[in-house]
């Protein structure tokens, strides 16, 4: 094991500096901190997180309880896995815990001084989110682009329909994600980011996802800071890579954009871009490279939440062929059996959004949300935060805790039917997007876009497994990043209805 070796290596010299540190100490009294396990010299608990961190604290955290602490090197964690736990952080001491834990990866290219999900809670976040949210995410912005995204999902169900004439299978995931990269390059560029020749996509959906790999893959770094300098796994290397291949192909367009704009060409886009150049030029808190990296949060956070969302929905259902059976039959009776679905039907389609919240409790695309940090000490149920901790929300945890969901592993969207439990951050059972005042932004959007491609390609499809694979033999394992994939790429054949 790579992480083993690493951390026999970098073991001696960290003791030696550690004991030194302990001598020159003195003793303090200590606050009374959350239960955990207790930690091995010098490297703490580091070996029980393994390459499914919302896995393992989640069993963890049935020893020691919804709250506890794990000493991971040199750093403290605490982990919440409970609705009650995630209320008191998420919504009843918000400010106390706003502030982001920032991997050491994640200073590749500075990325943490521009980016929305990485600012400390001041000025310039809050311009950056209020340019987001009354730019792209607010209701009549969302109105007014819906012509975009109905003309995007049809192009998504053109696409199956040329595989179900060919007979050949799709790979949901990779399609739903050219929809979405489509949908908010549109949006933001006016341009279809994802051409024709579907290698460049490929390569973008795997910059993005080894982006995510990056930030998500436990760092030394992080536990042990003196070993920053040296980067031992690579890990703030490789990212800035990935980030630098990705802000060139942005800082490109942003470019185009300015220089048409100085030639008067420009005015006419109206879209995201244009928007966000003016708003730089009046407002001192935006200027180009907060453009670039706000253009590297949108795509990265935005592309693949989405459509692998889609694709573990349709994992889902081709498991269970009675609620696919079911989820056609609400769409044939409310919509019409083939006809394109709207946005505005989706409120009429209650089992269509249980799927969709049934699939975000099983599969949350960020599981251990992103992390954050108290910047003094916190009290929280008796316990001390201390100041400094990094600070996980499990809501994978959550969504799989026996004592709040009755069969916590099975898929059964009937259990949303009637229960008045949502996914906007105010029910603390079901919190796939966060919660507070960082909760992600783009949730409008999502809650639009996931109905609006499952329900189009469930209503003008039958699906069956590639292969003559059982519903029940499908494999369901899923890989960790900061956001979670699902390990094997789900292909079906479509078939007319
Ligand atoms: C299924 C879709 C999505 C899921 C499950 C998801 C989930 C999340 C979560 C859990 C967070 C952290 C919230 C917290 O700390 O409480 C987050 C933050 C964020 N998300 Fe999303 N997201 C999705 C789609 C999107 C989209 C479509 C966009 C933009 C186009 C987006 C942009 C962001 C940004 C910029 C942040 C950082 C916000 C901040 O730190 O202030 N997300 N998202
Ligand atoms: C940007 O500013 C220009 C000039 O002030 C204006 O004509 C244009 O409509 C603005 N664009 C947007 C999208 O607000
Ligand atoms: C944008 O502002 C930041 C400070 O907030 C500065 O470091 C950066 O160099 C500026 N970028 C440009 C292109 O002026």
């Amino acid at each position: 094991m790579e992480l083993l070796i690493l951390i026999l290596y970098v073991l001696s010299t960290v003791t030696l500096l550690i004991s030194l540190q302990l001598l020159i100490k003195s003793s303090k009294t200590s606050p009374k901190l959350p239960p955990g396990p207790v930690p091995l010299p010098v490297i703490g608990s580091l070996l029980k997180l393994g390459d499914k961190p919302h896995k393992s604290l989640a069993k963890l955290a049935k020893i020691y309880g919804p709250i506890m602490c794990l000493k991971l090197g040199r750093r403290t964690t605490v982990v919440i896995s409970s609705p009650a736990l995630a209320k008191e952080v998420l919504q009843k001491q918000d400010l106390a815990f706003s502030t982001r834990s920032i991997p050491n990866a994640v200073h590749a290219h500075s990325h943490n001084r521009y980016s929305t999900a990485w600012l400390p809670v001041a000025d310039q976040w809050r311009s950056l989110r209020k340019a987001l949210n009354s730019n792209i995410f607010s209701g009549s912005r969302l109105e007014a682009s819906q012509n975009l995204r109905r003309q995007k999902v049809q192009e998504l169900i053109e696409y199956v329909g040329k595989c179900c004439q060919e007979g050949v299978s799709v790979d949901i995931g990779s399609a739903a994600f050219k929809t979405s990269l489509n949908l908010l390059s549109n949006t933001v560029f006016s341009i279809d980011m994802a051409d024709p020749t579907q290698d460049s996509v490929k390569q973008f959906r795997h910059l993005i996802w080894q982006s995510a790999v990056e930030i998500g893959k436990p760092n030394l770094v992080d536990y042990f800071p003196i070993l920053e300098k040296i980067d031992p796994q690579g890990i703030r290397r490789r990212l800035t890579n990935h980030f630098g291949q990705i802000l060139e192909l942005f800082i490109q367009l942003i470019n185009q954009r300015l220089e048409l704009r100085r030639l008067g060409k420009s005015g006419a886009e109206n879209d995201v871009i244009d928007i966000l150049l003016n708003i730089s030029e009046t407002n001192g808190e935006i200027n180009k490279t907060h453009i670039e990296h706000l253009c590297l949060d949108i795509f990265g956070a935005g592309t693949d939440t989405t459509s692998s969302s889609v694709e573990w929905a349709m994992a889902e259902l081709l498991r269970s062929p009675e609620t696919l059976k079911k989820a056609k039959a609400e769409l044939e009776q409310t919509i019409g059996k083939g006809k394109p679905i709207e946005e505005s039907d989706i409120p009429q389609l209650s089992y269509l959004q249980a799927i969709v919240k049934e699939t975000m409790r099983l599969h949350p695309p960020a599981p251990l949300l992103v992390p954050r940090t108290v910047e003094t000490n916190v009290e929280v149920c008796g316990y001390t935060v201390p100041q400094g901790a990094q600070v996980l929300v499990n809501a994978w945890a959550i969504g799989h805790d026996p004592s709040v969901w009755e069969n916590p592993t099975s898929f059964m969207p009937e259990r949303f039917l009637d229960l008045d439990i949502d996914v906007r951050g105010r029910d603390f059972e079901l919190i796939p997007f966060g919660g507070g005042r960082r909760i992600c932004p783009g949730l409008s959007l999502a809650i639009r876009v996931i109905p609006l491609m499952l329900g189009s390609l469930l209503n003008s499809f039958d699906w069956k497994l590639e292969g003559g694979i059982k519903p029940e033999e499908l494999d369901m394992d899923d890989k960790f990043g900061l956001t979670l994939q699902k390990t094997q790429p789900l292909r079906v054949v479509p078939f007319p209805m």
